[in-house]
């Protein structure tokens, strides 16, 4: 069963390709990696490894170590634990993702998981141990096992890019700081043939230029600025996904934002990158309250308060609208003076700079965007449909997260598929080619369409959904569209908010049930005759959006009649 349409209401179109100046100056590597966080620079490790004489380049927006792995906090989710086996894995990841995911994809993940993250060890990443050596871990929502690695407490992700950066300097392996990725460029046959990078540097490379390359592996990350409020970096802006887009990638299950349920909530007027409080904080003993101190969660599921991410955010949330109040609790106050600075140094640290002490205060939470659960739509190798783009990490949409992506998983994603892309890129690299014109029309939009956009995207396309918001969303940004811009980073940064929030807006109308992260008011329940992707793509030599819905059966073991092993 397939339902395509052209735009679920009206035509939809998004630059083609952006406006930028001619490029000033054209450089050569066999390979260009774009993103520098777990997923980007195992990908440069690996290909190195497997293969010294391939020039790469690994090019990132801002600093190394800018962008979301540096914010990880709760851990690397693997069957290391005694007892566990990757098959419990593969069943926690099968029902938080709601039905949605890729078995095999799944598969891949908590099959390799294990060994990849003894590689990241050996590596030089130090993770947290108990004092007879073995190595410690927690729980966070949806696991039914310790299977959580950490590391400095709560400072995983910091650890284990010191670790990266590290191993990449030692390499020799060339990277560009403060370059962003504008375009692909295509060669005859709609494969790639080099990147446009605008860089703002010093010396031989700045302002705009071409890589001409043989492959790109996209690890660039999410799009967490589409949202007024994020645990995401301010570099989050949906480059990756938007520049694939561009480039004739398919951009699958973009529908499927997750949202943490405990984010410190600031206040009302508060916007950008907000404080996240990590589920291992639950996994430990916290629990959530309403303002009259009762423990709703106990109600809600099972697992209560270590319920998968969706499920908390979704009761969070009724808590919310149903008392008319802007946040929840969460009481951890009796893990006590001398637990916290030991095994939350980061938390507490933030929390005390917001006037809040989590040992002596309740702490206050409610849902924002946390994680792309969809991107670009790749096989098992990391490979999309344009010939010579791979995808890796939260950019990619390998299959593994489904409709809710299980807590800390997403570590782990950008570590496996990004050894199984080096395992096969150096065997396959295209030849090289020259770029061709691309005849279609550039444009831009404008730098100050991202404030209003992030209020519609919030307001329509936040947690809670329905078809007359989801239609109005898409009509005003449709709108917002078309700018007049001088090019520069701002501008092209706000075009790719855009086109992956337009992307994401039309999937989710298209979605018409209530599924993982994607919450529709008007179609409250899981309906098994819509499971499936919904993909989007541009329509060939155009700039109009084109979105694709089919069906697939449920991927969710508590639900089919048959486990799917
Ligand atoms: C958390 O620590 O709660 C976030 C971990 C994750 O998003 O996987």
């Amino acid at each position: 069963m397939t339902d395509t349409t052209q735009g679920p209401l009206r035509t939809v179109t998004v630059p083609a390709r952006l406006s930028a100046p001619e490029p000033g100056w054209t450089t050569r590597a066999d390979v260009v990696v774009i993103g520098s966080g777990i997923a980007g620079l195992t990908a440069a490790l690996r290909i190195h490894a497997e293969d010294p004489s391939l020039t790469l380049q690994v090019v990132t927006k801002d600093a190394l170590g800018a962008g979301s792995t540096q914010w990880a906090q709760g851990g690397i989710a693997a069957a290391l634990g005694p007892g566990d086996t990757p098959e419990e894995h593969e069943h926690d990841t099968l029902v938080a993702g709601a039905g949605a995911c890729d078995v095999e994809a799944v598969r891949v993940l908590v099959n390799e998981g294990p060994d990849a993250v003894r590689e990241l060890i050996a590596l030089g990443t130090q993770f947290d141990h108990h004092p007879d050596g073995e190595l410690s871990l927690t729980r966070e929502g949806g696991h039914h096992r310790d299977r959580i690695a950490h590391a400095g407490g709560d400072a995983t992700g910091a650890e284990i890019q010191r670790a990266l950066i590290a191993a990449v300097d030692k390499a020799g392996i060339e990277v560009i700081q403060h370059a962003l990725a504008v375009d692909l460029l295509p060669a005859a046959d709609g494969g790639v043939a080099g990147v446009t990078l605008h860089v703002m540097g010093e010396g031989q490379h700045d302002g705009v230029g071409a890589v001409l390359c043989r492959a790109v592996v996209l690890a660039s990350g999410g799009l967490g600025q589409v949202f007024s409020q994020s645990t995401n970096p301010s570099v989050s802006t949906g480059d990756g996904m938007a520049l694939a887009l561009r480039a004739g990638a398919r951009l699958r299950d973009l529908e499927f934002v997750q949202f943490h349920p405990t984010v410190m909530w600031l206040g009302p007027e508060s916007q950008g990158q907000q404080p996240l409080i990590s589920e291992a904080v639950r996994g430990e003993g916290a629990f959530l309250v309403d303002w009259d101190g009762h423990r709703f969660m106990t109600e809600e599921h099972e697992l209560a308060d270590l319920a998968p991410r969706d499920v908390v955010a979704k009761a969070i949330t009724r808590r919310m609208i149903e008392t008319g109040k802007p946040h929840m609790w969460l009481d951890a106050r009796h893990l006590g003076a001398e637990f916290w600075p030991k095994r939350f140094p980061t938390i507490l640290a933030v929390a005390r700079e917001h006037g809040v002490d989590p040992v002596t205060d309740l702490i206050p939470v409610a849902p924002a965007q946390h994680y792309a659960s969809g991107g670009v739509a790749t096989d098992l190798w990391g490979r999309t449909n344009v010939p010579g783009l791979y995808a890796t990490g939260e950019v990619a949409c390998s299959g593994v997260h489904g409709a809710n992506r299980l807590a800390s998983n997403s570590l782990l994603e950008g570590l496996v598929f990004s050894r199984r892309i080096a395992a096969v890129l150096p065997g396959e690299l295209r030849a090289w080619s020259d770029p061709v014109e691309d005849q279609r029309p550039p444009s831009v939009a404008d730098a100050d369409d991202r404030r209003p956009m992030q209020e519609i995207m919030t307001a329509d396309v936040g947690v809670l959904r329905n078809d007359a918001g989801l239609r109005s969303a898409l009509d005003a940004l449709a709108v917002l569209d078309e700018g007049s811009d001088e090019p520069r980073t701002a501008v092209w940064e706000t075009s790719n908010l855009l086109a992956v929030s337009l992307a994401m807006t039309g999937a989710a109308l298209l979605r018409t049930e209530t599924r993982g992260s994607h919450w529709r008011e008007d179609h409250p329940d899981r309906d098994e005759s819509r499971a499936g992707h919904v993909d989007v793509w541009l329509e060939p030599g155009s700039d109009v959006l084109h979105w694709h819905w089919e069906h697939a059966p449920s991927t969710d073991p508590s639900t089919t009649q048959e486990t799917p092993r």
